[in-house]
């Protein structure tokens, strides 16, 4: 449960970061559009001025800011200190960000910020992880969400969804598998963080209160009860 005060659940202030589509960011908006839901959405920031998820984000009613990174990442990555600052954010969620976070950053934000990755990390960190994983023959693949650290796609794992790769499949059909998982846990793993269900505790997560199983069907979800 999220903390209560005298007028209602406590929902706490997050931000999304996207460079592109911003699917994960809609399904994210879609879920903190339900009142007890624990954080609320914010503001947005791309790193790109035309990224699709802006307008997206605009037409939910979701304030949005661009940080180009064409200006030089150390001053993209303080125009979002900025208005993370300026928005009294307390949680970042990274969506299809592509641009790694200077370590500073990262010290600053690494236990309040999480990243979605489509791959079973550590397995196949980094890009093209659906073709990656047909090339490997892998017979599960998913995604992951993870605290954020220095290095690219690494931090404490916090949850994954496996789905099963299939005979025929191409990059395309199984990476459009993996982001409808992408979509079911990554509002989970939101409301989880910022009920502060999670803790770090020497580099891995503990969970305390986890909710009963309940997961929707063909997609498998670690832990259970997420
Ligand atoms: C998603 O599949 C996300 O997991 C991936 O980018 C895509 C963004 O799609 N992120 C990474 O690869 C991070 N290393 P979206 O803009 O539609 O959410």
């Amino acid at each position: 449960m999220a903390k209560t005060s005298g007028s209602g659940p406590i929902r706490r202030r997050t931000a999304i970061l996207i460079s592109g589509r911003g699917s994960n960011m809609a399904a994210l908006i879609a879920a903190a559009a339900d009142p007890p839901f624990p954080a609320e959405i914010a503001l947005v920031v791309s790193s790109r001025p035309k990224a699709a998820g802006l307008d997206k984000a605009g037409a939910a009613g979701i304030e949005t800011a661009v940080a180009d990174y064409a200006a030089g990442a150390m001053a993209a990555e303080a125009e979002i200190e900025a208005r993370l600052a300026e928005h009294g954010i307390d949680l970042v969620c990274l969506a299809g960000f592509m641009r790694l976070l200077s370590p500073e950053f990262v010290q600053r934000w690494g236990d309040r910020m999480i990243n979605i990755h489509p791959s079973l990390l550590p397995a196949f960190a980094g890009l093209n992880t659906h073709h990656r994983a047909l090339d490997a023959g892998v017979k599960l693949h998913g995604c992951t969400v993870h605290f954020v650290r220095a290095a690219m796609d690494n931090g404490p794992i916090i949850a994954q969804a496996a789905v099963p790769v299939l005979d025929g499949d191409t990059p395309a059909t199984l990476g459009a598998r993996v982001l409808s998982a992408e979509h079911i846990l990554y509002p989970k793993v939101l409301a989880l963080v910022a009920a502060e269900r999670i803790r770090v505790v020497n580099e891995l997560c503990v969970f305390s209160n986890r909710p009963p199983p309940g997961d929707g069907p063909g997609v498998l979800v670690s832990p259970p009860g997420i």
